[in-house]
């Protein structure tokens, strides 16, 4: 038989309408097993008051374990009468527990004190769960980056040539900014690991109750300060929304690239046939879905994002409706990650790079010009002159057809009277990229440093 959880002053159920509108069970059902948590440690701290006995409680906590296996066999499942999750499963205790001690468990909690902390215990378990997600897309770029530690690349500004680079340094670019999203992630955790448990409905207990107990019991470092707060808050939603937006924009980022990477103008990098898509009229096509999907899901985590925090935007305190708002934003950003990060990990793990086009790019557009120039400011000449001097030699050696080392020792001369034929020792690829060996530069020896203190950072989380 239904349950409804506040029918007493009224004189008839809700309109049609009225309930479907009001209805979360088809999203918030993924809370029950927190929600039965919940109400064993709510048992317990009903227990410790004094307002269940020993058998009550040894009964209650056995209806609830009955239930939670229920749960996750699908024996019990929400009907269209349970408004949501908390009423579904005080339905589930009374059908199990019978009605009189069933009905004990309500003391001292509302659903709003409950919603705001099994939130936080579900956000909590699938942060961590996107961020071993996203250590695999870490590993698999790793994976790169030690299958292809001396590849070159052009490096870009603009889109643009800009200067050699390290293939490998450039996939650890994208490690770094995962990296900081890992990060983000732990560092939100510290803010979330609060249970509003004991806030009730807004003012708090007055039956004794421990919040505190109750946060230990579920795995929170501290009970709400403030019942208030603990009840009417959700920037700890929003941020999490904010972290999942960010790492799929970056994300985003390493898609686009493996885009271009893969066309025929670029030819970097091929994409393994499990990880790519064919078209259904052209034979030839091999299309990158897992990076375009990538893209435009970055798309949907901002919005999803943006709609909570403008759900959230100008809501007076404590608990108002709008909040019931704030969940399928979140589930959503979490369940296209858990699809997206592991196909991402595929994607990248298996791309094929062409080391011998990237090095042949390497040095196209004039990518050594800084080197003549930085050659220059090493014999004394001015960097305004020598940028002016590098420029000329682009000129003439594009006019003329070839590339920078290919200019005649009368051309250079011509061009600037410091510059001698030994200028051409910084005119590869190599001994550019050699030459950039501050910390943190695309020198072999800074990347392999840097691919260490990853592997240390790595190890450590
Ligand atoms: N289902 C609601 C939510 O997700 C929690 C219930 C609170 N409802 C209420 N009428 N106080 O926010």
């Amino acid at each position: 038989e239904p349950v409804q959880l506040w029918g007493g002053r009224f004189a008839s159920g809700p309109a049609e309408a009225m309930a479907a509108l009001s209805a979360s069970t088809h999203f918030d059902w993924r809370l029950a097993p927190y929600d039965i948590a919940g109400s064993k440690a709510h048992a317990r701290v009903l227990h410790q008051a004094k307002l269940l006995t020993d058998d009550e409680l040894a009964g209650m906590l056995s209806a609830l374990d009955t239930l939670l296996a229920d749960v996750g066999s699908g024996a019990f499942t929400p009907t269209v009468a349970d408004e949501d999750v908390h009423t579904a499963l005080e339905r589930g205790l009374i059908e199990r527990a019978g009605a009189d001690l069933g009905g004990k468990l309500r003391a001292g909690r509302s659903r709003n004190d409950q919603v705001a902390t099994l939130f936080r215990m579900w956000l909590r378990d699938a942060a961590r769960r996107v961020a071993t997600g996203v250590t695999g897309v870490v590993d698999a770029l790793l994976h790169q980056v030690d299958t292809h530690p001396a590849a070159v690349m052009p490096g870009r500004t603009h889109l643009q040539h800009a200067q050699p680079v390290l293939l490998s340094h450039h996939l650890l670019a994208h490690v770094q900014s995962l990296l900081r999203d890992l990060d983000r992630v732990r560092d939100w955790d510290r803010r979330a690991a609060v249970s509003a448990y004991g806030s009730g409905a807004l003012a708090g207990s007055s039956l004794g109750l421990d919040p505190v107990a109750v946060a230990a019991e579920l795995g929170f470092d501290a009970a709400a300060e403030n019942s208030i707060d603990g009840v009417a808050s959700r920037d700890f939603a929003a941020e999490l929304a904010f972290c999942l937006a960010m790492l799929g924009v970056n994300l985003s980022r390493i898609a686009e690239e493996v885009i271009i990477w893969t066309t025929a103008e670029f030819g970097y990098a091929v994409l393994d046939d499990a990880w790519a898509t064919g078209s259904s009229i052209m034979p030839q096509k091999k299309n990158p879905d897992v990076a375009e999907l990538t893209r435009g899901k970055s798309g949907r985590l901002i919005g999803n994002l943006t709609g909570l925090l403008a759900v959230l935007k100008a809501q007076p305190l404590a608990y108002n409706r709008d909040l019931q708002e704030d969940k399928e934003p979140l589930f959503d950003s979490v369940e296209q990650l858990e699809l997206l990060l592991p196909a991402i990990a595929g994607m990248v793990g298996t791309l094929r790079f062409d080391e011998a086009r990237m090095a042949s790019m390497a040095p196209a557009g004039f990518t050594l010009a800084t080197d003549v120039a930085e050659w220059l400011v090493r014999q004394g000449i001015p960097f305004r002159v020598a940028h002016e001097a590098a420029g000329d030699c682009v000129r003439v050696a594009e006019s003329r057809g070839v590339g920078l080392a290919e200019l005649t020792d009368e051309e250079l001369v011509g061009v600037h009277p410091a510059l001698s034929p030994e200028i051409r020792d910084v005119l590869t690829v190599e001994g550019s990229i050699a030459s950039r060996d501050a910390f943190g530069g695309t020198a072999p020896s800074r990347v392999q440093e840097q691919r260490v203190r990853v592997g240390e950072v790595l190890a450590d989380l």
